[in-house]
């Protein structure tokens, strides 16, 4: 079933001649107006990694992945990086002096250690990313760095509130990432979290900068507008638009910079930025136990409807992961997308850029990942009903 990554064809005009959706099934999840009201911080209960005690917050999580870099001293120094990668992170790493060298990812996004393994020859770290929440397996990673005596980085840009049954991701590495705003309504953030010995030399990082209140605010609208579209449909979409067109005028004419989250490219003019208040507020405003719950349910909907057409690449989704979306095989992506875009439905283009330091060829089952790996939304702002629609859509694109 979800061992390959099956290829299915879009069929030729689906959906176009559909009257257009009342409401937008949106990517991500938004902003709620309560979230932005302080309260006292005892009321929500702190969980992993946010109740660890060596935590730095960033603006992104690729200036957690520059500070793990200084933190372990890896500038100069090879590091073992998987070649199913976003590239941001790659770029990072780069930035920093880190020299990446490439291992194998199979079709179902699994880290191939073996091969880790045969190309470890003087690295100083290994680096592993657990995709859209579904945990690599951490024992076989801890062991081979024990093996090599080198540090373990875990990237859980992807995998916030993830666990591999009770064990949460980012529990195993030296030093673990996170990118905050991929699971949680945030503007902006991303966490470096130490253990260990390499705690100690937290403190001896550089300050962070605050970050700039023009992008915070900025973000944060975006995210309450959308979060109107989901709730009054077709009203807050009229708004959503008009107030877009207006402010993107003021932006324009203001030329008013904007820090954006979720880009392609490390910029080293920002790797000082910490994360915003606005931010760390929308974090004491989340229930976290029901953020996982609602993405798995959602999540079930889907694969209860869709693992016949379009079983996800990543296989079984097991206790305690939290998934951040339904990852679907798709051969016309950009056509998939348009279609589901007509039905209401937004969906994200899964990593299909692959950054130039990677040939391609090198890696087939990561190239073949990137054309076809769709983003279905699963998110907490989706309803049941919301789920079953995404899925309704995606039967009838495959039909
Ligand atoms: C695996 C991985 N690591 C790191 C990052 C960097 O995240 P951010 O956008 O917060 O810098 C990303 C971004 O998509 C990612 O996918």
């Amino acid at each position: 079933m979800a061992n390959t990554a099956q290829r299915l064809r879009v069929a030729e005009g689906q959906g176009e001649r559909a009257p257009l959706p009342k409401r937008t099934v949106p990517s991500m999840q938004t902003v709620w107006p309560h979230m932005l009201f302080p309260r006292p911080a005892a009321t929500a209960p702190l969980v992993f990694p946010f109740d660890q005690p060596h935590l730095r917050y960033r603006y992104f999580a690729r200036n957690a992945v520059w500070d793990a870099v200084e933190l372990l001293g890896l500038a100069g120094k090879k590091v073992l990086l998987p070649a199913y990668h976003h590239g941001v992170e790659l770029e990072a790493l780069l930035a920093a002096g880190a020299r990446p060298v490439f291992f194998r990812v199979d079709s179902q996004m699994r880290c191939d250690f073996e091969d880790a393994r045969s190309k470890a020859a003087d690295a100083a770290a290994l680096y592993v990313i657990h995709y859209a929440g579904f945990p690599q397996d951490m024992e076989a990673a801890r062991s081979l760095a024990r093996e090599l005596g080198v540090p373990l980085v875990e990237d859980c840009a992807l995998a916030l509130l993830s666990r591999d049954g009770d064990k949460p991701l980012g529990s195993t590495g030296d030093v673990s990432v996170y990118c905050l705003y991929k699971t949680l309504p945030v503007p902006n953030g991303g966490l470096l979290l130490a253990r260990g010995e390499v705690a100690g030399k937290l403190s001896s990082l550089p300050d962070v900068s605050p970050a700039p209140l023009t992008s915070t605010t900025s973000h944060l609208i975006g995210s309450l507008l959308s979060n109107l579209e989901l709730r009054t449909g077709d009203l807050g979409r009229r708004v959503r638009q008009a107030l877009r067109e207006s402010s993107r005028r003021f932006v324009r004419r203001a030329k008013i910079e904007r820090v954006s989250t979720g880009t392609q490219h490390f910029d080293l003019g920002a790797v000082q930025l910490g994360m915003s208040a606005a931010s760390h507020l929308v974090l004491r405003n989340q229930n976290y136990a029901e953020i996982v719950e609602r993405r798995r349910r959602n999540y079930f909907l889907l694969y209860a409807m869709l693992r016949d057409v379009a079983p996800p690449v990543t296989g079984e989704l097991k206790p305690g992961v939290c998934p951040l979306f339904y990852p679907m095989a798709v051969e016309d992506k950009a056509g998939a997308m348009a279609r589901l875009l007509a039905r209401g439905v937004e969906t994200v283009d899964f990593w299909r850029l692959r950054h130039p330091a990677l040939p391609l060829g090198a890696f087939p089952e990561v190239d073949q990942l990137r054309e076809t790996v769709l983003e279905l939304p699963v998110h907490q702002d989706l309803s049941p009903a919301d789920a079953e629609h995404v899925a309704v859509c995606t039967r009838e694109l495959l039909a």
